[in-house]
């Protein structure tokens, strides 16, 4: 077993930063947290490390390697696939230059950030496919929705919407109007995993919404909660709805 001392001393020789020793610490716990596809500790790593809050259950293909903006909030229940990239700012195009020597202080002529960043927020259970965009102006991604792979997602995406295609447009719906609100009536993406399997009756209703999901409704709110779930500040239905 290395002791405190021997750790202290092996930093103290590789003159490590408190950035590099903050990494090193982050890609170990990855590494023991390795084996399963989401847990707790590597949504700590990732916030720690990105400074993206990946909700309970909501796992990315890229890992430590995921490239959404930094404070980005992703919901619970989520799938993020390989190479999927967020901005939260567009250089600026009302200055001589979009060169980042006027807005980003390491170039040295700014003392401080000079951009407006948003805050994107990914709703729960939402798959976003392989190798797509989410530009500057996209606040909002709601619940159920998918993103299809290489799409380029211009405008916020409604609820149980499947977008694909660049400018992303709407495919269709995954349900009717009437199954979206009771599929987001019963919140079940607040549930932990093991609630949700205790009651198989109630996640075959999700499996197939469309048969008694009002019976179920009132029961979801009684299944055991995750700590630290993600909970978004505004509601996740749209103003503006991609055409
Ligand atoms: C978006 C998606 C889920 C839609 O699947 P689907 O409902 O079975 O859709 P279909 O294959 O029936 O396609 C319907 C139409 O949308 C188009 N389309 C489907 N996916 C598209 C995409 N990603 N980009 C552009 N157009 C797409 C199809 O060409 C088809 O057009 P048409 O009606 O003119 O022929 C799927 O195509 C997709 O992109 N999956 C992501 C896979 C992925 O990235 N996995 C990563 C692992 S996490």
């Amino acid at each position: 077993m290395i002791s405190l001392t021997a750790i202290l001393l092996r930093i103290a020789r590789h003159r490590l930063s408190p950035n590099a020793i903050k990494s090193r610490a982050i890609q170990f716990a990855w590494t023991l947290s390795k084996k399963s596809f989401w847990s707790p500790v590597k949504n700590q790593c990732i916030l720690l490390h990105k400074g993206v809050s990946m909700g309970y259950g909501s796992y990315s293909s890229d890992g430590l390697n995921l490239r959404l903006a930094n404070g980005t909030i992703v919901g619970n229940y989520c799938s993020i696939g390989p190479g999927v990239v967020s901005f939260n700012a567009n250089h600026p195009d009302h200055f001589f230059t979009t060169h980042p020597i006027l807005y980003n202080p390491k170039c040295g002529h700014v003392t401080s950030d000079q951009l407006d960043r948003i805050t994107l927020e990914i709703g729960h259970d939402v798959w976003i496919g392989a190798n797509s965009i989410i530009l500057p102006k996209v606040k909002r991604i709601g619940n159920g929705a998918i993103i299809g792979a290489g799409a380029v997602i211009t405008k916020d995406v409604p609820p149980y919407a499947v977008v694909a295609g660049n400018p992303g447009k709407i495919l269709k719906y995954r349900f009717s109007e009437s199954t979206i609100a009771d599929l987001e009536k019963t919140k079940w993406w607040d549930s932990t995993m093991e609630s949700l399997k205790k009651n198989t009756h109630c996640l075959n209703t999700i499996a197939s919404p469309v048969h008694n999901l009002k019976t179920a409704i009132p029961q979801y709110s009684n299944f055991e909660k995750p700590a630290n779930t993600i909970r978004h500040q505004g509601t996740m239905h749209l103003d503006e709805k991609i055409k």
